[in-house]
């Protein structure tokens, strides 16, 4: 076959490339007003309530039908997805000897949430989905555990069905024990607008039984609105959860640990102490931004879909085993991301990453912006050297907590999920932009063939 053209592919940022005059003119409003802060200010056009108050409808509502009315959901927008797991992580209680569990295929932010909050991590194996396997959480959990994290990657989705029936089921064996229940926190950073089937709640069912968006299976959900997210305000975050209880404390905690007193307002910070606050509002340019966009995101997911639909089609027929979906029957994944396996050649690790290497750097040389996961930086578990060598925070916490002695027996090294290590050594992928037209898919799908057509036999 000769050398295909490489494709001009347009960026791979699904939020901001689909800007036009309506996020210019909803920034330009708020700055005409002189009011960039959520609360108060000359003008103030309370533009962040008004984001909470569409999401929650979105939330709400079912994949390709108009958003409800009426919403169950609570909405906190802060300014980042990192500031939303570490709020997520404060609200539901979490701080020295507790232990979280998450998966090790994830990124960074998932973890250093846990370690900020002087938790010890507590990694479990995936799935085919690259994600938490749910029949590897029980051997995990121990009394101490208080949150499960599983991380919906690359718009990928969780077996969330499974996995809500398995924390119900072992918490309701805690709940015969004296236990408390374990909570779920899902970080859906990357998988804003991917939806799947299952019963909410994790410790009686909340929720119908059916299809929902990904972040609302749990007790809390996050959001990221960074500029590779699927909408972005250049940097943000949104906490979702239907529990009236936990959003007053993540409410009080994204501001300054106050929350309003309804019966003696005091147009301040509010009055009553929960904790100590984050300081992590949204400012008001940023939720103008994301009320459009978020009025936008099916379609920008949807185009997604499409090209990863066709561009999966074409690696299978190539002989690589795309990544599996949590749902064959209905997938709701948002196609951020075009993963597959690479065939079994039988040789050994070392071997296997080198061809992995490779196929990535020939991809790259056509511009496909792909990834070998074995270097996939830290959202790789064992590529976070300060997890590895358990780096602490100041005063060492939380590694030498005397509360959290218990973490000696949790390394962090390679090997320590075997599953995922060796999925991670044979899985490419390459990105997905919202935008593509039928010639640049084109072009992406005969540069795949190009380099995987002769893959099959590395040696
Ligand atoms: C899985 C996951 N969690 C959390 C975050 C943190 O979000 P942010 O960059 O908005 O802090 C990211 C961002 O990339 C992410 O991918």
């Amino acid at each position: 076959m000769n050398r295909p053209d490489k494709p001009d592919l347009p960026p791979e940022f699904p939020g901001a490339t689909w800007y036009d005059e309506a996020e210019i003119e909803a920034a330009v409003r708020v700055l005409r007003r002189q009011s960039p802060f959520r609360y108060y200010g000359p003008d103030c056009g309370f533009e962040t309530d008004r984001f909470e108050a569409d999401f929650a409808r979105f939330i709400a509502g079912t994949p390709g039908m108009p958003w409800p009315e009426k919403s169950d959901f609570y909405v906190t927008a802060v300014n980042s997805g990192t500031g939303a797991l570490e709020i997520a992580l404060d609200a539901l209680g979490v701080g020295c000897g507790d232990e979280v569990l998450v998966q090790g295929f994830m990124w960074i932010s998932s973890i250093s949430a846990i370690i900020r909050n002087r938790a010890i991590p507590v990694l479990v194996d995936s799935d085919d989905t690259l994600n938490m396997a749910p029949e590897a959480i029980r051997a995990r959990v121990t009394p101490r555990t208080k949150v499960i994290m599983p991380v919906p990657m690359l718009g990928g989705c969780v077996r969330m069905d499974a996995l809500m029936k398995e924390v119900r089921d072992i918490n309701a064996a805690r709940a015969a024990q004296g236990l408390p229940p374990i909570r779920v926190l899902e970080d859906c950073a990357q998988a804003l607008g991917a939806h799947g089937q299952g019963q909410p709640g994790s410790v009686a069912p909340v929720g119908d039984e059916g299809v929902h968006r990904v972040g609302t299976f749990g007790d809390v959900g996050i959001f990221s609105l960074q500029i590779n997210k699927n909408i972005s305000a250049g940097e943000g975050g949104v906490l979702v959860t239907r529990d009236p209880e936990l959003h007053r404390r993540i409410n009080a905690l994204h501001n300054a640990g106050y929350v309003p007193d309804a019966n003696a307002p005091r147009y301040w910070y509010g009055d009553v102490p929960l904790g100590w606050g984050h300081g992590r509002r949204m400012s008001e340019i940023q939720s103008a931004v994301a009320r459009v966009q978020l009025t936008k995101l099916d379609d920008i997911v949807n185009a997604m879909r499409r090209s990863h639909q066709r561009l999966e089609e074409h690696v299978r027929q190539l002989g690589m085993t795309p990544r599996a979906r949590a749902d064959q029957e209905y997938p709701g994944d948002t196609g951020y991301y075009c993963l597959f396996q690479l065939p079994p050649d039988g040789a050994g690790e070392a071997q296997q990453i080198a061809r992995g290497r490779a196929v990535a750097a020939a991809l790259d040389e056509f511009g496909l912006r792909p990834w070998f996961l074995h270097d996939f930086e830290v959202h790789v578990y064992y590529n976070i050297a300060p997890l590895v060598e358990k780096k602490p925070l100041n005063h060492q916490c939380p590694w030498a907590c005397a509360h959290n002695s218990f973490h000696e027996q949790y390394r962090y090294e390679r090997g320590t999920l075997p599953r995922l290590d060796a999925a991670l050594i044979t899985t490419v992928g390459i990105n997905v932009p919202s935008l593509l037209t039928s010639q640049q898919e084109d072009g992406i799908r005969a540069a795949l063939t190009y380099v995987l057509g002769g893959v099959k036999n590395p040696g």
